[in-house]
């Protein structure tokens, strides 16, 4: 933590702003994100959480994670599943597969099952409605997420028609430059973000997000990005610290931190009120209350792994990820006591977004 414990007047005032008109200023953005302290973050949290609890309670939804393929087409430098890393042990799960462990996340409470993969060729279109169309089928009281990477209009439709409804992709950085610097010349900000507007025209529950503590990152960049995901308006925000990965060219960068990644929730919270704010794994690789940590920041999902055990490892996308050997039903109970012991409440629900003014179908 920082060891500045001091409230500065004009930052309270900030914060004090944001939790009246919901919006800042890109300059006053940039000061709250520079001028932070802890008792500034204490005062935030106070507020994130009467906004949390007067929309979500004191629930905590869950989200079973199938992470169902390693192979990706794609080379961000920061991911351990780049495509240039040819020590990752490659695997792809089949639909069967994938349809067990939906089994067992059914009996195990989950009502949102997230297929996250790398973009990997070998699940078509087709092959992707088909899952979707199976999984909807035996499970029609659950929600889909998809967070498979940029696609065309065409294919996000067809997955919508199929009963997806939600789609998790972060846009990373809103910072051209800076996204450049994370990414290969095949990839830009504005396609990724141009994706996120396709993906709330078609009527996703969408959901947005960035790392935080990239390589290169500013204040400036962060200011960015809140800025970006106010206008978005999207149902979900997926932010956690950028955490180094060996084999990737970022191996000897710093990681994010805590303190910075709790501060974000915070603002995000404060921001949009009613948005889904994941306190993510990366957050629990960082600090082994992080996930407690970040509820009490504001956020209201936890995303425990249902994928099969023998393939956990193998979906690094950063170094000592946590919960990697652990049975989904391990998973479960040791959220479930860690949520208990903050004082909240893991829910059976699908949980969907308070925030529909934007979405143009919800399925009941
Ligand atoms: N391929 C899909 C996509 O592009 O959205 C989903 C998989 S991708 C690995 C999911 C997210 O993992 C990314 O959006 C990124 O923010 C996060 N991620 C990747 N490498 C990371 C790292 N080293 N530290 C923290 N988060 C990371
Ligand atoms: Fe594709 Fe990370 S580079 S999932």
């Amino acid at each position: 933590m920082r060891s500045n414990f001091t409230m500065p007047d004009n930052l309270k005032h900030l914060i004090d702003k944001l939790n009246d008109t919901r919006q800042l200023t890109k300059d006053e953005w940039i000061r709250l994100i520079t001028g932070r302290t802890s008792d500034l973050a204490e005062y935030l949290f106070s507020l994130a959480r009467e906004e949390r609890h007067r929309h979500y309670g004191h629930d905590v939804y869950i989200r079973g994670l199938i992470e169902f393929t390693n192979y990706c087409r794609n080379d961000c430098l920061y991911c351990g599943i780049r495509k240039s890393n040819s020590h990752a042990r490659r695997y792809r799960l089949s639909e069967e597969d994938i349809l067990s462990c939906c089994k067992a996340g059914y009996e195990l409470g989950f009502r949102t099952f997230v297929l996250q993969g790398g973009e990997d060729a070998y699940y078509t279109d087709e092959k992707i409605v088909c899952l979707i169309r199976r999984i909807k089928e035996r499970y029609p009281d659950c929600a889909i997420t998809l967070s498979i990477g940029e696609k065309t209009f065409d294919s996000y439709q067809k997955f919508f028609d199929a009963g997806a409804d939600r789609y998790l992709l972060r846009h990373e950085t809103y910072n051209a430059e800076h996204y450049s610097r994370l990414h290969p010349p095949s990839l830009t900000a504005a396609h990724r973000q141009e994706c996120l507007w396709n993906l709330k025209e078609i009527g996703y529950q969408a959901g947005t997000g960035f790392m935080v503590g990239s390589p290169y990152q500013t204040p400036e960049h962060l200011a960015e990005d809140m800025l970006f995901i106010k206008k978005l308006n999207p149902q979900m925000v997926g932010i956690g610290p950028f955490i180094s990965h060996h084999d990737t060219p970022f191996a000897d960068q710093e990681s994010g931190t805590l303190e910075l990644t709790l501060f974000m929730l915070g603002l995000l919270r404060l921001m949009l009120p009613k948005v889904l704010l994941p306190a993510t794994t990366a957050l629990g690789t960082i600090h082994p209350r992080g996930r407690e940590l970040g509820i009490l920041a504001g956020a209201n999902v936890v995303m425990p792994n249902l994928s099969p055990t023998d393939v956990r490892k193998d979906y690094l996308l950063y170094d000592n990820k946590i919960c990697t050997g652990d049975e989904a039903a391990e998973c479960r109970k040791c959220l479930e006591e860690r949520m208990e012991s903050i004082g909240y409440h893991v829910v059976t629900a699908r949980g969907d977004s308070l925030n529909i003014e934007s979405i143009q179908n919800i399925a009941q």
